[in-house]
């Protein structure tokens, strides 16, 4: 067996978070990140066959039965990842019937995975659907996204067109745009299941006055996708209370597309 603590995927997301904390995203425990691995990727690192406990989900998802996943854990720092992976990030299974994860490695100390579950579980199911290369879902608190949902309308349309008119990369990063759900309660199943249904259209979601979750096939788009998003946040809240004199017009962002054989959402340009 090789040393897992040298395995690219651990790696990975300890080099991730560490730049996430860095960034300001993810203060105490704020934020989780869950990855789907392949059995190959893992086999030389574990033996798949022995599961140190059994962690029951309060939703099941049959459909992602037998899928390996590296989780951060609940309560977990992310400053603090690089340094101790093995307390602070888990690698699992997912039961037959859907309604466990059984963990391989990790959660030292008897964690267990991220409160979000329900939501990150959702997203990984719903985004499979889309694209069978999907494989990250990454929740973070950025500042400015957060301040924004503080002064702007809480609508899929509106928002997204704000952040598009920031800086013309916007749309071309996200041309499939941004949803946005109003506040509700933080890592409940009911927030995760609604929050689920909207990755069947969109591989990023805001929660108003909580934060952002993006999906991605790797860490580094997941990350360039938060990164794009918190930029145009960070550009809106310094212009909202300017007298602005020079914005990007639909038509601008039509020709955007057609140079860049760009597809958006029906109807929103
Ligand atoms: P966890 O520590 O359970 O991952 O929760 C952090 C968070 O951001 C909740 O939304
Ligand atoms: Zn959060």
């Amino acid at each position: 067996m090789r040393n897992i603590f040298e395995a690219p995927f651990i790696k990975e997301i300890a080099d991730t978070t560490a730049n996430m904390y860095r960034l300001g995203w993810n203060e105490r425990n704020g934020g989780n990140i869950s990855m789907i691995l392949d059995e190959q990727e893992i086999e030389n690192y574990l033996d798949i066959n022995r599961v140190i406990r059994e962690i029951p989900l309060t939703v099941a998802f049959p459909n992602l039965a037998g899928k390996y996943f590296v989780v951060t854990g609940t309560g977990k720092y992310f400053k603090n990842i690089k340094d101790n992976p093995s307390l602070n990030i888990g690698i699992m299974r997912v039961s037959e019937d859907g309604s466990k994860m059984n963990l391989l490695w990790g959660y030292d100390d008897g964690g267990k995975f991220t409160s979000e579950i329900t939501m990150h579980l959702g997203a990984h199911e719903k985004r499979l659907g889309v694209d069978e290369n999907h494989r990250v879902v990454m929740h973070a608190h950025p500042t400015n996204l957060i301040s924004m949902t503080h002064v702007h309308e809480i609508d899929d349309v509106k928002f997204t067109k704000t952040l598009w008119g920031t800086c013309t990369e916007c749309i071309v990063i996200f041309p499939d745009g941004v949803a946005i759900l109003p506040w509700m309660v933080s890592s409940s199943d009911n927030l995760g299941l609604v929050s689920s249904e909207k990755f069947k259209d969109f591989r990023i979601l805001v929660w108003a006055l909580h934060g952002m979750t993006v999906t991605g096939t790797s860490l580094d788009e997941a990350f360039g996708l938060m990164e794009t998003v918190e930029k145009a946040a960070d550009i809106y809240m310094h212009i909202v209370n300017c007298k602005v004199k020079s914005s990007i017009t639909d038509e601008m962002l039509r020709q955007v597309c057609n140079d860049f054989h760009l597809e958006t959402k029906k109807g929103w340009l």
